[in-house]
């Protein structure tokens, strides 16, 4: 995109005004009895997500996390063929079906490139493992032992604790993993590695994908010399990041007596080469018509973050997790959220999520007690009112809550790992919650993990029948938004003056459209004075039920813990 283009009359992408949905699809929908979500229970449920018609979800896409071929030590994340579809999920035919059936509700598809590494059950390591003058041998990364007790090359940890380094006996070398020792390193720096991973977009886009999240994507390229990464010690900002988990207090001691043996990952992540890998990535996705991505860019500094987006030539979009790392008060979410907009680049779309598969649910993370219910209203309106493109996490839509899972149900290798210090990530992965009864409308059979809690109320079926559900609050959301250009592509600017403590107010303006979004995170009634205006503004939506009136006066009563967005 040249540099002068005038962003105001540049017209948006369907990724920029879309709404996302992500589906986690082993926990979606079972067809087959197995307990174990699949393709083909997907295409059931896709007129719940979009059937055209107010009385569904609306979502525009579905950003879909793998269902590959895999063994499944990180359920889907150690893909073992990058072009099958795991026969557990079902097959190619199925996948065709999907594409088909979701492209006729005008819902786009989105797939997920795990392309740090691949399954050591993948051909390719298979291969690359053989001996030590097999052609793939450096496809991935491998390494010597040092010394004579043969330790690891360097002190470089793996995300999941311990080395990141593996002995493999056979050969006698060691090979890179920065996630599990089953989740080996590609050598980006092989040229036909690069090759092999552009031909699999090439096949998932001529069978109809519509684009990529990109897993991990700050970590494809390593330190060519290797060096050892330097030590990081507890920083101070590091404590009030984090976010409030009285529910899961184990949590909280895993980050704080877990960091400090964190290292400055300078050598293992957001190499320059990474970067180029990504602008070509980039042309590749533009050389077909509107395909999109998203990344997952993980690091301390926000100008890291925002670095990916590069010169409007990376990535599409770029996933701000800080958000989900918010304090329950207004000014840390203000502060978040004009942070990430003051340092992207102008231009740039913004990737907003409450919660995904590796976090523990929006819900319980601000539930403190009871306070769930309310706050989870609130956090829709935020997420769908925000300049940038929303994602919704499966079941957040109906309030899922976090799951406490019994050891021995445990299926994330971390939370096996870690228990009890760390419950790992199934908490978050339960099935979907369709119906009030056994195996929740998802599985007639035991389900691979536990049904979440509480679901008598927190299920699809109940929740569509009362007006009042946060199911139906999504649903008005998400059909308002495709009838309000400000909220899809107009601007953003936060409010500073005359704005109630522990309150978050901003303006989503276009042309004439101008919009205030008005966020009261406190239990006291707030008053918003609105003299300013010389029109006369309207309530279109609330998160509080009992709002009645639309018209409302020079001063405007938020109710407590009420978010309105109102026309001016
Ligand atoms: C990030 C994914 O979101 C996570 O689930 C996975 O374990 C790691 N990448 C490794 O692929």
């Amino acid at each position: 995109m040249p540099a002068d283009i005038n962003w105001k009359d540049k017209i948006p992408e369907w990724w920029e005004k879309a709404v996302f949905y992500q589906v986690y699809p082993r926990s979606y929908m079972d067809s087959n009895g197995d307990g174990i979500g699949d393709i083909k229970g997907i295409i059931d449920k896709l007129d719940y997500l979009n059937d055209g018609t107010p009385n569904s979800l609306g979502i525009d896409a579905i950003w879909f996390s793998p269902f590959f071929k895999s063994p499944h030590y990180d359920f889907g994340y150690d893909i073992s063929d990058f072009c099958d579809i795991d026969p557990c999920y079902g097959t190619l035919e199925d996948f065709d079906r999907l594409v088909e059936e979701a492209h006729r509700r005008n819902i786009r598809i989105m797939l997920d490139l795990v392309v740090n590494h691949t399954s050591i059950e993948h051909p390719w390591f298979q291969e690359s493992r053989s001996s030590r003058d097999n052609p793939m041998r450096d496809w991935y990364i491998w390494q010597d032992g040092v010394g004579p007790r043969r330790r690891p090359p360097n002190n470089w940890k793996n995300n999941f604790f311990g080395s990141a380094w593996e002995w493999d006996e056979h050969t006698e070398q060691y090979y890179l993993h920065s996630f599990l020792k089953e989740q080996a390193d590609l050598n980006w720096f092989n040229p036909e590695v690069k090759r092999a991973v552009f031909d699999v977009l090439r096949f998932w886009f001529d069978r109809g994908a519509d684009g990529f999240r990109l897993d991990v994507a700050h970590h494809y390229c390593k330190d060519k010399q290797l060096r050892n990464n330097p030590i990081f010690f507890l920083k101070d900002d590091v404590p009030d990041k984090m976010p409030s988990y009285d529910r899961l207090p184990a949590m909280n001691l895993f980050y704080y007596f877990c960091l400090p043996e964190f290292q400055v990952p300078k050598y293992t992540k957001h190499q320059p080469e990474t970067h180029r890998i990504l602008k070509e990535m980039r042309q590749l996705m533009d050389s077909y018509p509107e395909k999109t991505s998203v990344g997952e860019v993980i690091s301390e500094d926000p100008r890291t973050t925002a670095s990916y987006y590069g010169d409007n030539d990376e990535l599409h979009m770029n996933f701000y997790f800080d958000l989900m790392f918010c304090k329950w008060k207004a000014g840390a979410f203000k502060r978040c959220v004009d942070r990430w907009e003051s340092i992207i680049p102008e231009g740039a779309r913004p990737a907003y999520a409450l919660s995904n598969h590796d976090q523990a649910r929006a819900f319980s993370r601000y539930d403190q007690g009871a306070h769930g219910d309310w706050r989870a209203r609130l956090m829709a309106l935020l997420l769908l009112t925000l300049r940038g493109t929303p994602f919704i996490y499966y079941g957040e839509e109906i309030g899922m809550k976090e799951a406490q899972i019994p050891r021995h149900r445990l299926q994330d290798p971390l939370g096996k790992k870690w228990y009890p210090f760390y419950p790992g990530r199934d908490g978050a992965r339960t099935p979907m919650q369709w119906e009030y009864r056994s195996g929740a409308g998802f599985t007639t059979e035991e389900p691979w993990l536990p049904i979440g809690p509480e679901l008598d109320s927190r299920n699809v079926a109940k929740q569509e029948k009362d007006p009042h559900s946060l199911l139906n609050l999504y649903k008005r959301l998400i059909w308002l938004r495709k009838d309000l250009p400000a909220l899809q592509i107009g601007n953003y600017r936060s409010l500073e003056k005359g704005v109630p403590y522990n309150c978050y107010l901003y303006l989503r303006e276009l042309d004439e459209e101008r919009l205030l979004v008005a966020l009261n995170f406190s239990y006291l009634k707030k008053i918003i004075n609105l003299t300013r205006e010389d029109r006369p503004c309207e309530v279109l939506i609330s998160t509080d039920p009992r709002r009645q009136e639309k018209a409302v006066g020079k001063d405007f009563e938020l109710a407590p813990g009420e978010g309105c967005l109102l026309k001016l």
